[in-house]
């Protein structure tokens, strides 16, 4: 693991789920060096900002919210998409905030989340077997022998998607459109008559109230121009590394490696491989980097990782994100939790309470029920505290829009809805009126916290 680091050398290590058929291995080649010429995504500096603010998460000073699509895709595109996932993304940053009384640090999974890890190569439909689809930036979706060929086009197709996302989200979080004054106009409309719509109003009431006050006591947009803006990064699973090594430019400020596609990219849990291709890259790239962490997880693998991927235990560097399913979460957190804190090491413990989730309905509809989720995540607040560890944050596959993807929620979606709303790419997402739920309801446990840490203070 001391050997020499360069963005190819993961090259030479074993990877797993990086498709090897492309047909014109030259072509790819050709379009990863066109890659290179690209300007990058992102900057260094901003990356370096995420990660010193992920610092401030580790330290229990503040809290992240990451979410978006599981699979972005080109079909899909539309700035109406983006505007409608943002701007959830800021109701539910105003739920967390007003409760936790801590700064919400956001984080899009969005502008590169393309590539899916898959269980099974090929998919057989009606005795036709073919290959997996792998995401937008692989291959196609369409159930035909040709769709399904890696086609590489689609990393310049997916790199200008994902440019021209960021561009929207840079406007939208720095033009005005973020703007806490606009905070009754982030409602979705099929969100607004809904309970959760009515408890937001509430809110945004109470908000405008206080905005009102301080204004009148000097505190405005004039003297605080942070009441009209927010930072905005994004993040995807690097997966693709013949992509995102194509990204990765020495940052002339500091001489280090930079991963440009996003400001934060983290490692699957099926690619964690201490000894693999993803790990490889990882280590050398300087960006804020995160860990899924599933049931098979181990803390001697745990504590490995964290060695060989922030060797300098730099604050911010490394956020975990568990994943177990709301049946195993309470007998396989604990012991990493322990495990991270005996290693006297800093690192942001969030939960991804999606994936562990994920169940088939009788009707053959890929699902996840509402309720599983919920105690996913109440369940990690409530053992995160027990262990005496920040709940860091949550990570969620979510969209604005009004799809039928997850079961349950407030308006009780049945196996029945499913078909009506079914848009997803891969996985099921929670819909506006679900993450605002699940918002709310993370906005509890934070308020809790935040008043026990008063009572403690003032003993
Ligand atoms: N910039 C501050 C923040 O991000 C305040 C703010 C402005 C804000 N617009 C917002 C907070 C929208 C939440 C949502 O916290
Ligand atoms: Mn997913």
């Amino acid at each position: 693991m001391t050997e020499h680091w360069t963005p190819a050398s993961w090259r030479k290590k074993p990877a797993k789920h990086l498709p090897t058929d492309y047909p014109d291995q030259a072509a790819l080649a050709g379009v990863e060096q066109t890659l290179r010429g690209m300007p990058p995504l992102v900057f260094a500096g901003e990356a370096r900002r995420l990660k010193s603010l992920l610092g401030d998460v580790a330290a229990g000073k503040a809290f992240l919210l990451q979410g978006g699509d599981c699979a972005e895709s080109f079909k899909e595109f539309h700035a109406d998409n983006i505007r409608d996932t943002f701007r959830l993304i800021l109701q539910m940053a105003v739920v967390l905030t007003f409760a936790g009384g801590k700064p919400v640090v956001k984080v899009g999974r969005m502008a590169g989340q393309f590539a899916k890890p898959r269980s099974a190569a090929t998919e057989t439909i009606e005795g036709v077997e073919l290959p997996s689809y792998r995401g937008d930036i692989i291959n196609g979706m369409d159930f035909d022998a040709a769709s399904r060929v890696p086609d590489p086009q689609r990393l310049l197709q997916a790199y200008g998607q994902s440019a021209s996302t960021l561009n929207l989200l840079r406007a939208f979080a720095g033009g005005g459109y973020a703007d806490l004054y606009n905070i009754h106009r982030w409602t979705l409309g099929f969100v607004a008559d809904s309970p959760q719509g009515a408890k937001y109003r509430e809110l945004s009431e109470k908000i405008s109230e206080a905005l009102t006050f301080m204004a009148a006591i000097g505190v405005t947009p004039e003297s605080q121009p942070d009441l009209h803006r927010v930072e905005f990064f994004t993040s995807h699973e690097a997966l693709l590394l013949g992509f995102e090594e194509a990204m990765t430019r020495v940052d002339s400020t500091s001489g280090e490696w930079y991963d440009t596609s996003a400001h934060l990219v983290w490692i699957g849990e099926r690619t964690r491989d201490l000894d693999g291709a993803h790990v490889e890259y990882f280590r050398g790239i300087r960006n804020p980097i995160g860990v899924k962490c599933g049931p098979t997880m181990e803390p001697d693998d745990l504590l490995r990782l964290m060695e060989t991927l922030n060797p300098r235990d730099e604050p911010g560097r490394l956020t975990l994100y568990g994943r177990f399913g709301a049946d195993k979460i309470a007998a396989r957190l604990p012991r990493l939790l322990d495990a991270t804190k005996r290693s006297g090491r800093t690192v942001v413990w969030a939960i991804d309470p999606m994936h562990g989730n994920t169940l088939t309905a009788t009707n053959g509809y890929k699902t996840r029920p509402f309720d599983r989720i919920l105690s996913e995540v109440k369940s990690f607040v409530e053992i995160a505290k027990a262990e005496g560890v920040h709940p860091g944050g949550v990570h969620l596959e979510m969209t604005g829009q009004n799809v039928t993807e997850c079961l349950g929620g407030a308006r009780a979606l049945t196996e029945g809805d499913l078909a009506d709303r079914y848009h997803t790419h891969c996985d099921p997402r929670l819909n506006g009126e679900q993450a605002l739920e699940l918002a709310f309801l993370v906005a509890e446990k934070l308020k809790e916290e935040r008043i026990e840490a008063a009572l403690r203070a003032a003993v």
